[in-house]
């Protein structure tokens, strides 16, 4: 590249932070004041929309009673929640790898911090709203936590900000029609709103990132970055649902997660959660190769 090119391109990361900064001071939640935490729990209404729980439509589905049906959602979100936690401090991690090695004196690396201290709350906010309702953390499986405590350690350029985007982005999807839907729990859809809110910063930032990234990258980087965001973005769709959940409403584990995954209309919800995410990632020429595979099995394509 050349210097007047790179120059060009830290102005333009500089302005893009510098933006991002105004948002996030002009708008910003406190879960702790925000949310009424002691507000009761409303009868009868859903914790995560019927049509999102990974059995709707199944057989398993029918035999299930109206209560056992709204309690596998509340497992299934708190599920989800939790992991949301562990990618959330997966991705600090790495961003506070950003700040130790660029200049502090930036926009870009304010903004770095500032992407660190929304997650921070955000994380604090799934953790109480987790408590809240009264369900175990699950987070991802065991096996899943422990291969990935080396990815702030791989992770580096696009394929770090695009493994992040898409556990940003399938939630995203997910907590807005969610944040729309009437028949939801009020403590839910305003965790939701607040979460959605901030995290359209860090859409616009990763993307940002990603797209530049990937613009640099030789032959080589681009195959290594396309195989690590397929892997990443495997293990986010598979520990979306841990399959404690069914035993937890009474349902053979193993049966369960089966039927999920042979569900057509759980195909279609995790294809639709993933099709804004999948079609950038498709723009910024990361998705192909033997991570196809993965792609797959995710469930985040259509079928
Ligand atoms: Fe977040
Ligand atoms: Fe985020």
């Amino acid at each position: 590249m050349s210097r007047a090119l790179q120059i060009a391109k830290v102005a333009d990361r500089e302005k893009t932070a510098g933006r991002l900064l105004k948002s996030s001071a002009e708008k910003f939640y406190d879960p702790d004041i925000d949310i009424d935490w002691e507000a009761p729990v409303v009868d009868g209404l859903h914790y995560h929309p019927e049509h999102r729980i990974s059995l709707y439509g199944t057989e398993m589905w029918d035999r299930m009673t109206p209560e056992q049906r709204i309690e596998l959602g509340k497992h299934e979100i708190v599920s989800i929640a939790s992991t949301g936690i562990f990618f959330e401090v997966l991705l600090m991690q790495m961003l506070l790898k950003q700040v130790y090695r660029n200049d502090p004196t930036t926009n870009h690396v304010h903004y770095l911090l500032t992407e660190i201290a929304d997650e921070c709350r955000h994380s604090t906010m799934f953790g109480k709203a987790c408590k809240r309702l009264d369900a175990p953390a699950y987070g991802p499986r065991v096996w899943v936590k422990q291969l990935a405590k080396i990815l702030p350690a791989i992770g580096r350029g696009p394929s770090t900000y695009a493994a992040i985007l898409v556990a940003e982005e399938v939630l995203d999807r997910m907590q807005r029609e969610a944040t729309a839907d009437e028949t939801m729990q009020p403590l839910i859809r305003m965790v939701n709103r607040i979460h959605v809110l901030e995290e359209a910063r860090h859409v616009t930032f990763a993307r940002a990132e990603v797209a530049n990234g990937m613009a640099e990258a030789g032959w080589f980087a681009k195959k290594y970055h396309r195989l690590l965001t397929a892997l990443v973005s495997y293990f986010v769709a598979l520990s979306l649902v841990n399959p404690k959940v069914y035993k937890a409403v009474g349902l053979d584990p193993r049966a369960a997660r089966k039927a999920a995954r042979n569900n057509p209309h759980f195909q279609a919800t995790m294809a639709y959660w993933g099709e804004r995410i999948m079609g950038f990632l498709r723009e910024a020429d990361l998705v192909g190769g033997p991570g196809m595979v993965l792609w797959r099995h995710s469930m985040l394509l259509p079928r």
